[in-house]
């Protein structure tokens, strides 16, 4: 039985349709309610929603033999996993944004609010700027507007957000998509399962 975890949400629901073409299939899956596990034991699979950025930590645990991940969690928390496709969905891009006119003061540590604190850590060390840093769980546009940091480093898809807050990107620093990612012993244990997944996977992307 391969256990998969699939970050809740509209994503996830594109993934667990790949997956259920790929001849991994689990109808039960769609039906509405709280319910967070399914199992279809004839196809040996066993899928479960879990929150988006938790995904890496069941999988690097062996909770899940394999899952759905952002590039940006990844990234972030650097979990000892396999990656072993880039699924070509749930595209965005890791940015820094500021207010519109921002001018970077460089005789000052510059504050950056983020919720992904080493990505901004690593990308400032790359171009040697000072900063300071704010981690933030979410509405992290408000930080520079209200005047708790100078610029933000979040998360970009359609751009609306900062457009609507008055902000603006000033650097992008990775682009983000859907990863499948397993878990190292489940994938030695279960290469032949896991390798015929990824290319039925591959033929669709
Ligand atoms: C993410 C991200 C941005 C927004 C970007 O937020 O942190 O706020 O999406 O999308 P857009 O460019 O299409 O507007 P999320 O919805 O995850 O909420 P939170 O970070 O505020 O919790």
């Amino acid at each position: 039985m391969l256990s998969v975890a699939l970050p809740k949400g509209r994503l996830g629901e594109q993934v667990y349709e790949m997956f259920a073409s790929a001849g991994f299939p689990c109808p039960s899956i769609m039906e509405k309610g709280r319910k967070l596990i399914f199992e279809n034991e004839e196809a040996g699979v066993r899928y479960f929603w879990v929150k988006p950025s938790d995904v890496a930590i069941y999988v690097e645990r062996g909770a899940a033999d394999i899952g759905v991940a952002g590039k940006d969690i990844l990234v972030e928390y650097a979990p000892d996993v396999y990656e072993l496709l880039d699924l070509g969905i749930g595209k965005c891009r890791m940015a820094v944004a500021a207010p519109r006119g921002f001018r970077d003061d460089k005789k000052r540590t510059l504050v950056v609010a983020t919720k992904f604190s080493r990505a901004a850590r690593e990308f400032y060390a790359s171009t040697g700027r000072d900063i300071d840093i704010i981690h933030l769980n979410g509405s992290i546009e408000i930080a520079p507007i209200l005047g708790l940091s100078d610029v933000i480093v979040d998360i970009v898809e359609t751009g609306t957000t900062l457009k609507e807050n008055n902000l603006e990107v000033i650097e992008s620093i990775f682009p983000i998509s859907a990863r499948l990612i397993a878990n190292k012993s489940a994938f030695k244990f279960n290469t032949e399962q896991i390798e015929k997944l990824v290319s039925s996977l591959k033929e669709m992307i």
